[in-house]
């Protein structure tokens, strides 16, 4: 049971162990490497399984910082987390004891906010930090706060927390976002499958890893369903079961060594990965002239015949899911700057994703940025090494894809953001032939 205890814990971050990567560029990639379990898909299941007392087994998970700072979590508030194998996790919630998620877990990871609706909804009340606290930058969770109050939740906000209560059970409603939103349409979910009666969410995400959260949840014997591209329904149910579920292969992992491929003009095969989930994106692939070809559960790329100056230029626009994902952005603009002729960026779903393009400029790149949302790649030009900082995710892989077009070395520096979402990058792209190494800043 929670108490105001926490609430008095001056927050203070933990020292990060910082990574630099070493890159020497100029190699094209080839041979094999296999893509692992969607981090997006990941998290979620694993907050999906606090819905039971019953265990829960995921095979396919992704060995990553969040996968393990979430398990982190989950023990620290009773759950049991146990990792039997590399990339299985079982979970039991059976003892759940306190329902309070701190500032530390939330500073880490964002997405530690999806346990809002689950241990809401089973066990009536959480207190939970805000992500979008001042401290660690605007990263917005009122629309999952809106979303339990459509399904009656009562939730103040306090001193950088959210305490929510369901008097009684949440009862079903209503959900309409103002605007497409992944984890918030996965929190409602999450939320209304134990609700009293009937909830729609409209206009729902109908991203990959939405969908396998659906999966799962119906193997526990959650009734929902995606009635409409855009609308899921739901109709509560009592009590949940455990279930086995294996995480779907993550497309932004396979689309960014699709376009480090494209980019060294190297040929690869990507195993235990679909091309199903990423139409947009080889759209844009096969008008720049990257060959990509889909097997059952393997994609080969060959960009082998194709010379610097036989990449096109291509306008890209970000949307949810079928567009194009944010989250390829970033290493769709380092092929861009391999492309002949001026491409326009338009990066329609985050605010700040295109602030990267700065450290791209540094290793030799033409790049202009317009605005927030707008920015003109101008090609093909010669990357050159630099020293560069990684400021987030998807960018840092970027950076390394960058570094590995680039004539030279180039150190980049804030690895550790690369391990929140990415298996063994580094070794993985050794395999492909590239010359990486970690390295701790100061080394
Ligand atoms: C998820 C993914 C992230 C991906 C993003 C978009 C996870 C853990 N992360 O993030 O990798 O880039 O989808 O595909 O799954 N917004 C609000 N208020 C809210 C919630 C969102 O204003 O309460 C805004 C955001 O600032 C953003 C837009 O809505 O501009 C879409 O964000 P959202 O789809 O919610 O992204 P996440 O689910 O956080």
């Amino acid at each position: 049971m929670a108490d105001a205890r926490p609430f008095h814990w001056e927050f203070k971050p933990e020292p990060v162990a910082r990574e630099v990567f070493r890159v020497e560029g100029g190699r094209r990639l080839s041979g094999s490497v296999s893509v692992g379990g969607a981090k997006n898909a990941a998290l979620k299941l694993m907050a999906a399984a606090t819905l039971t007392g019953e265990r829960c087994r995921f095979t396919n998970v992704p060995e990553i910082e969040d996968v393990r700072v979430l398990t982190e979590v989950l023990r620290d508030i009773g759950v049991t987390v146990d990792h039997p194998e590399r990339n299985v996790y079982e979970i039991a919630s059976g003892d759940v004891d306190w329902l309070f998620v701190p500032l530390e877990a939330a500073a880490k990871m964002r997405a530690s906010f999806i346990l809002l609706g689950p241990l809401l909804t089973r066990f009536g009340r959480v207190i939970i930090s805000n992500p979008g606290g001042d401290r660690i930058g605007r990263r917005p969770v009122n629309l999952h706060v809106d979303a339990m109050r459509a399904l009656g939740a009562e939730i103040d906000y306090r001193n950088g927390y959210y305490f929510a209560k369901a008097p009684g059970r949440l009862r079903g409603g209503a959900i309409n976002f103002p605007q497409i939103t992944v984890m918030g349409t996965e929190n409602a979910m999450l939320a209304a499958v134990l609700a009293d009666g009937h909830t729609t969410i409209e206009p729902a995400a109908r991203e990959p890893e939405v969908d396998d959260l659906i999966e799962f949840l119906r193997k526990m014997g959650a009734q929902v369903e995606r009635t409409a591209p855009n609308r899921i329904e739901i109709e509560g149910r009592r009590r949940l079961r455990g279930a086995d579920h294996s995480v779907v292969p993550d497309r932004i992992e396979a689309g960014t060594f699709i376009a480090a491929a494209g980019a060294t003009h190297g040929k690869i095969t990507l195993t235990g990965a679909t091309c199903d989930h990423l139409g947009s994106f080889l759209d844009v692939m096969a008008s720049m002239g990257v060959s990509v070809s889909c097997g059952a559960d393997t994609i080969e790329v060959d960009a082998t015949n194709a010379d610097l100056e036989d990449l096109a230029c291509c306008d890209i626009e970000t949307q949810p899911y079928p567009g194009l994902a944010t989250d390829l952005q970033p290493p769709t603009c380092v092929l861009l700057t391999q492309a002949r002729g001026s491409s326009r960026v338009h990066e329609a779903v985050f605010e700040d994703r295109l602030e990267w393009l700065v450290e791209l400029r540094r290793m030799g790149a033409d790049v202009e940025i317009e605005d927030q949302h707008h920015a003109v790649i101008n090609g093909p030009s010669p990357l050159h090494g630099a020293d560069v900082e990684i400021g987030d995710l998807r960018a840092g892989a970027s950076l390394i894809l960058a570094a590995l077009v680039a004539d030279g070395v180039t150190h980049i520096r804030g690895a550790h953001h690369v391990h929140r979402g990415y298996e063994k990058i580094d070794a993985k792209f050794l395999e492909l032939g590239a010359r990486i190494e970690r390295l701790s800043e100061g080394t």
